[in-house]
């Protein structure tokens, strides 16, 4: 059953739809060509970074027709403030030991990059023979160069508040099976 176009309770907020659940689908299924390609041989351990990644890494893991573990970890979100200042505490750590192991980082969004930069040092002081993000989103914010660069990218986004295939406003509208552009009388 397709609810795709179906009016819920939550569309009214959504100013405008970026990536339809088809543009989804599309995006996935070539990401997931790309990471097969590149990991065929090396049992890679996909690492969601929660929450908002939760929705692409379900879908991606299954994307990858190659043998693959996952792991999940939770960082602290210190607001706007103490992002600029870099400041990244973790929540909840990974059950998997690291040394010698492919990883794959996997994201919702990528804006600064400050949370990824902290993670990737982290784990690098771990031993890995790899690390690599795959992020379903880039924010392009003119003037802002992101600290760490992803190797898999799903699409890029304007600098707007975007919702839905996992990412919130105030806990709200991940569940949405799209990506939308919030209306910004929702959050002003
Ligand atoms: C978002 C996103 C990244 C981070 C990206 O998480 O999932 O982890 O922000 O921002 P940055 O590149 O500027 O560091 P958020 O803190 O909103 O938490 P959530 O995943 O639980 O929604």
């Amino acid at each position: 059953m397709d609810h795709e176009g179906a009016l819920t309770p939550r569309q009214e907020d959504i100013e405008r739809i970026l990536l339809s659940k088809a543009d989804i689908a599309s995006i996935v299924c070539r990401m997931g060509e790309e990471l097969t390609k590149d990991y065929r041989d090396s049992n890679p351990l996909f690492i969601a970074i929660l929450r908002g990644a939760v929705v692409f890494f379900a879908d991606i893991i299954r994307a990858v027709q190659c043998p693959l573990q996952i792991d999940f970890m939770a960082v602290s979100s210190y607001g706007s403030a103490a992002k600029s200042s870099g400041v990244v505490r973790i929540l909840k750590d990974l059950n998997t030991p690291i040394e010698g192991r492919d990883i794959v980082i996997v994201e919702d969004i990528l804006d600064t990059g400050i949370t990824l930069n902290y993670l990737i040092k982290n784990l690098e002081s771990r031993g890995p023979r790899s690390i690599e993000i795959a992020a379903f989103l880039v924010k392009d914010v003119p003037g802002q160069r992101s600290a760490v660069l992803p190797r898999y990218v799903g699409a890029h986004v304007p600098d707007a508040f975007v919702v839905g295939y996992g990412l919130d406003y105030d806990e709200r509208y991940r569940n949405l099976p799209y990506l939308g552009v919030l209306k910004p009388e929702v959050y002003s």
